[in-house]
């Protein structure tokens, strides 16, 4: 079925200039863009998006970047949006990502790790809401 799924572009990769080939690898996989924002993140605001995380010894840091510089936001449509997403950035630790994936080719570190993606349709729908009003969709 048609559906959606979140993404972040990340302030590693955002700040390296690396947000256009990105999207244009994330369309070229099919994926539709019916939501976009470059915005930035307070410390408490990726403390709120990541709180599923809370009891992980790389929270803190991993709220401290994602707070470190701009990030680029996007909702994303396509039959199984969030297996073909996940399937297409690769593993979150970037030694174990496979040729030919978005963090392959972009990713620094498993926590600097260039892209964001739900890994659930519910959380996508939660991650997406988090940045999105109905009127910033389009349908
Ligand atoms: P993401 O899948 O977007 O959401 C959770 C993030 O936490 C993940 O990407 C990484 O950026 C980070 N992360 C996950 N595991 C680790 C880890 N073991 N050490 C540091 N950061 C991590």
């Amino acid at each position: 079925a048609t559906n959606r799924t979140f993404t972040m572009v990340k302030p590693d990769a955002f700040g390296d200039g690396n947000t256009g080939a990105i999207t244009q690898m994330i369309e070229a996989a099919g994926f539709k863009i019916v939501a976009m924002k470059l915005t930035r993140l307070s410390a408490e605001a990726a403390g709120k998006f990541y709180k599923v995380h809370n009891e992980r010894p790389f929270y803190k840091d991993l709220c401290a970047y994602m707070s470190s510089g701009p990030i680029v936001a996007m909702i994303l449509e396509k039959d199984n949006a969030v297996s073909d997403f996940r399937k297409l950035i690769g593993a979150t630790n970037p030694a174990n990502a496979e040729e030919g994936t978005i963090r392959k080719r972009f990713a620094k570190s498993i926590e600097a790790n260039a892209v964001h993606g739900s890994d659930s349709d519910e959380n996508a729908e939660i991650e997406g809401s988090f940045f999105f009003s109905g009127l910033e969709r389009v349908s």
